[in-house]
């Protein structure tokens, strides 16, 4: 049984500066992080949310909804001059949203209550809670969640805090409902970005103190699907009693069955075991093995005045992806609740999703070796400064910014300790040479075929930065999608054979793929970056002047186009 409550008591204090090792018991292989726990005293002074440092009122940043005085934290490093992080919507601007495209296309009034936001302290008193795997809970905390789940059903429709509002913020932050502030004609959009990451962490952070406050238990904590591991790659039980509060009838009957494991791949293969080494493989592949920069793994730089959709880190499109699209139900038109953004808040399950997705950010950030990504942290003021805001528990407009949600110790969560089995998983080399030599003897170059529409299985040769270069990454240019629908794609290198069920080899180098979403435009261009250094030395191919990529689709018809491919040195050079 899960228990909610540390052993020890770790309390956060306000106005002190404390040292504290984390509580997440850790793997001898890693190394301690010793974690400063920094709490401004002067920040957490509540009165004068909109005053200026000099007392003023400004009352520019009240009415854009800004939120006003920035907390003492923000006050150093200040933003310079160019900076220009993405900042909360203005809610009054909020329109209907929508979602799907053509025939299928529809418009959904999502607009949560508008109100004047305040700038959040993180309360002083936090304790840190434990979010438990959902597939260990005990029967005590899954009445708990379904008491918090009703009692969240049962609040009027126009309280921020009630389900339906809640499961609206995500759904006006992600299709179309909100302008980026100050502009009239650019969509707010915080999926596949660098605020994926971020943004999911307030949202659940919200969301879990609303229901604690709804039981009166501040301990109460979120539970995590625990999807990269083979205990915990089915649909926890928990959530599939249909007179729960928890349930929702809009999933994959396929996949409510006991023993229907979890899809990483997309591939549709239904046999468990090779579902299971297809998911290790791709956990290490997008936590590890595929990634040179942070903003591999975290998604692309997003600002005020740029277009949504820059490009998604490798988490949010690889298993993030593939469980919305898993769990939302192929009866419905849209994937519907799961399977398209604009719906997926309604399911409690995504909440439980997104605490793990949530876990992989902090796996990444503070437990992975570091000497595969060396710098982690993102300091672009862009990045750091970006803000958001969203109803606290007692149904206050609090403005929240990237830079404190980069902790979650600082935020007063953390995960229960369950194994890694993908860390350490490294896919068997398939490949026999002269097999390869000869398929690179009839594959088409690369050149003579981009830009490419992909709607079938292509492969085809590309040419190495030089001979013997062992330490190289492929980059995916100009790929541009229906925002409105489900794609995937694979990426092999020299892989050959073409079963398009088994992911668990070497050859796999990594993903594309989205949730179905909505632009204005109905369509984005972004590129993927896949480093190949560790599959070269998985493959044996590190002399070669050339490999082979096959891209195998995952969807049906078309939806994507490649505008070319190339290989570059590791590490790159430019942003690329
Ligand atoms: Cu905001 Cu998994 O979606």
């Amino acid at each position: 049984m899960a228990s909610l409550h540390l052993p020890c008591s770790t309390h956060s204090t306000s106005c002190s500066h404390i040292n504290r090792r984390r509580v997440f018991p850790m793997p001898s292989h890693f190394t301690t992080r010793t974690h400063r726990l920094q709490v401004s005293c002067s920040a957490a002074a509540n009165g004068g949310q909109n005053q200026n440092v000099d007392g003023k009122v400004d009352r520019r940043k009240l009415l854009l909804g800004f939120g006003g005085l920035y907390g003492a934290a923000n006050l150093v490093p200040t933003p310079s001059a160019s900076a220009s992080p993405i900042q909360p919507p203005e809610l009054d601007k909020c329109g209907l949203s929508s979602a799907g495209a053509d025939t299928t296309a529809i418009t959904i009034p999502c607009c949560p209550p508008t109100s004047l936001p305040k700038d959040y302290q993180i309360p002083p008193d936090l304790k840190l809670k434990m979010r438990p795997s959902a597939h260990r809970v005990s029967p005590e905390y899954i009445s708990k969640y379904n008491l918090a789940i009703e009692r969240m059903k049962a609040l009027p429709a126009d309280d921020p805090r009630s389900f339906t509002q809640q499961a609206n913020i995500h759904c006006a932050y992600c299709n179309t409902a909100y302008f980026q502030a100050g502009q009239d004609s650019i969509k707010l959009q915080v999926h596949n970005s660098w605020l994926f990451f971020p943004f999911h962490r307030w949202y659940l952070y919200f969301y879990e103190r609303i229901l604690g406050k709804l039981i009166d238990d501040p301990t109460f904590a979120l539970p995590f699907w625990n999807w990269d591991n083979p205990k915990g790659m089915s649909m926890p039980p928990m959530f599939v009693d249909p007179k729960s509060a928890i349930y929702d009838s809009k999933r994959n009957q396929d996949h409510t069955k006991p023993g229907a494991v979890v899809d990483l791949g997309m591939t549709g293969n239904t046999d468990p075991l090779q579902l299971v080494a297809n998911n290790l493989t791709i956990m290490q592949t997008e936590m590890i093995r595929g990634n040179s920069e942070a903003i591999d793994f975290m998604g692309k730089p997003y600002q005020q005045g740029t277009q949504p959709d820059p490009g998604p880190g490798s988490s949010e499109r690889g298993s993030h992806t593939a469980v919305h699209v898993w769990v939302g139900d192929p009866r419905e038109t849209l994937g519907e609740d799961m399977g398209n953004f604009y719906s997926a808040g309604r399911d409690p399950l995504f909440y439980c999703h997104h605490a793990n997705v949530d876990r992989m950010w902090t796996l990444w950030q503070y437990f992975l070796p570091s000497a595969k990504v060396p710098d982690k942290k993102i300091t672009d003021p862009d990045f750091l400064d970006a803000a958001f805001v969203f109803y606290d528990e007692n149904a206050q407009l609090v403005r929240v910014t990237v830079k404190d949600s980069l902790d979650n110790l600082k935020l007063g969560f953390e995960y229960e300790r369950i194994d890694l089995p993908w860390l350490d998983y490294r896919p068997p080399p398939q490949t026999a040479k002269a097999r390869i030599a000869r398929l690179a003897s009839t594959a088409p170059k690369a050149e003579t075929l981009f830009p490419l529409k992909l709607d079938k299985v292509v492969r085809f040769e590309v040419s190495k930065t030089k001979k013997g270069k062992a330490d190289e990454l492929l980059v995916l240019e100009n790929i541009t999608v229906d925002t409105s629908k489900f794609l995937k794609f694979d990426v092999f290198v020299n892989d050959e054979d073409d079963n398009p069920g088994e992911l668990d080899k070497a050859a796999y180098a990594g993903t594309y793929a989205q949730v179905p979403h909505k632009t204005d435009s109905t369509s984005a261009t972004s590129s993927i970056r896949l480093k190949l250094t560790d599959l070269y030395e998985d493959m044996d191919i590190a002399d070669d002047d050339s490999i082979v990529v096959t891209l195998v689709p995952r969807h049906k018809g078309p939806g994507v186009t490649i505008g070319g491919i190339k290989i570059i040195e590791n590490p790159p050079k430019s942003a690329t």
